[in-house]
């Protein structure tokens, strides 16, 4: 499918911060962040073969474009700190001046002799994750400290508080969720104040919309959409599942598997015709719709390319109008065809 790098920045750029992304407060804990981030899992897990160098290019890249928010995970690295070193070599220069995110909530060890998804938030367990992600990343503190799977073992509040401590102690600086539905929410916020909350988010995926949204605006929380191009659906790359590799999980992903895989196709078409009337890529038409769902929304699209990421990061630039988001609603009223993850490790809120 056609898929042109419209509205792109310039990728001669000298090294300098030559380019300014506005900055939004996620939340009202004081968590700023550049209004489009970087999602790292792709650089060494999930789509196929990672890629060290070009990962390192685009970190660096996105920094020089103004991204500051670079989201990785102890599961990026299947344990062995892969992604975190990866992210912590490329913003060594600048880690002052941006924010790094990481999650805990695994235990790595059972993951990979399963090839599952066992959890694991005990205190104790929260303690040695974030000691070796801070060794990992190269760093002294961790600015955003997410669980990364609600454990239904361990209480939230038990969470909560080990983060807290942690924060008190100077080792991390905000309490972040990922997959918490309303209940954890408002008891993890008892406990701590949650400064962000990370859910899968996009115009195929619209599930946080009648609940989850609600309390995050409620309670003051920031919201950070993972996977805010649906893995990849929503760029007019795609191809169906049986053409991808083994390690790509596009190949055993629902939205890809025949009968899905067309219905998603003739909306990415139809999305992609209105882009055109605006000169911007399918791409920049989806991150620039989740920017317009409120200006406590900060995406994390995850690329292994500089020139993709800078034709990401342009979206910040694009308004889309009350017609556009009427159209983008008509073409995809409940989002995609297609379950977003397999019974077996659907988050359940
Ligand atoms: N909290 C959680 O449970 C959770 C779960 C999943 C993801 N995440 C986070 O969210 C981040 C983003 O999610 P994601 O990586 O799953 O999905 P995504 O951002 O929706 O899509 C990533 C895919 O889109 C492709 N892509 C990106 N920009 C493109 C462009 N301009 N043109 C064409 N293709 C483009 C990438 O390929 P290339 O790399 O080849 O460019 C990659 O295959 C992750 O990196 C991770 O940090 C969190």
């Amino acid at each position: 499918m056609k898929n042109e790098n419209k509205h792109e920045n310039s990728e001669s750029g000298s090294g300098n911060k030559d380019v300014s992304l506005a900055a939004r407060t996620l939340g009202t804990q004081g968590l700023k962040a550049g209004a489009i981030g970087l999602g790292t899992m792709g650089m060494t897990m999930a789509y196929g073969a990672g890629d060290e160098t070009g990962g390192i290019a685009t970190i660096r890249r996105a920094y020089e474009l103004g991204v500051t928010l670079f989201d990785t995970a102890e599961l990026y690295g299947m344990g062995t700190g892969s992604n975190e070193q990866l992210l912590g070599r490329a913003v060594k220069d600048f880690r002052d001046e941006v924010v790094i995110a990481t999650k805990f909530g695994f235990d790595m060890s059972a993951a990979q002799n399963a090839g599952g998804y066992a959890l694991n938030s005990r205190p104790d367990h929260i303690r040695e994750v974030t000691e070796n992600s801070l060794r990992h990343l190269g760093t002294d503190h961790i600015d955003v400290l997410y669980q990364h799977r609600v454990d239904p073992d361990v209480p939230i509040e038990d969470v909560a508080g080990t983060i807290g401590e942690l924060i008190a102690e100077g080792k991390v600086r905000y309490l972040g969720l990922s997959e918490a539905g309303p209940d954890i929410l408002r008891r993890a916020h008892a406990v701590h104040p949650v400064s962000v909350l990370q859910t899968e988010y996009s115009v195929f995926e619209r599930a946080v919309e009648a609940e989850v949204l609600p309390v995050v605006r409620e309670l003051g929380i920031g919201f950070v959409p993972y996977s805010p191009l649906g893995r990849g659906f929503l760029t007019g790359t795609v191809k169906p599942a049986a053409e991808y590799p083994a390690d790509d999980m596009r190949s055993w992903d629902d939205r890809w598997q025949p009968g899905n895989y067309e219905q998603n196709l003739a909306a990415i078409r139809e999305l992609t015709a209105l882009a055109d009337t605006k000169d911007i890529s399918v791409t920049q038409l989806a991150l620039a719709w989740l920017l317009a769902q409120g200006d406590d929304i900060v995406p994390i699209p995850g690329t292994r390319s500089p020139r993709r990421l800078a034709e990401n990061v342009a979206a910040a630039a694009v308004t889309l109008t009350p017609e556009d988001l009427a159209r983008v609603q008509e073409i995809l009223p409940k989002g995609a065809a297609g379950s977003r993850y397999p019974e077996a490790i659907m988050p359940t809120w």
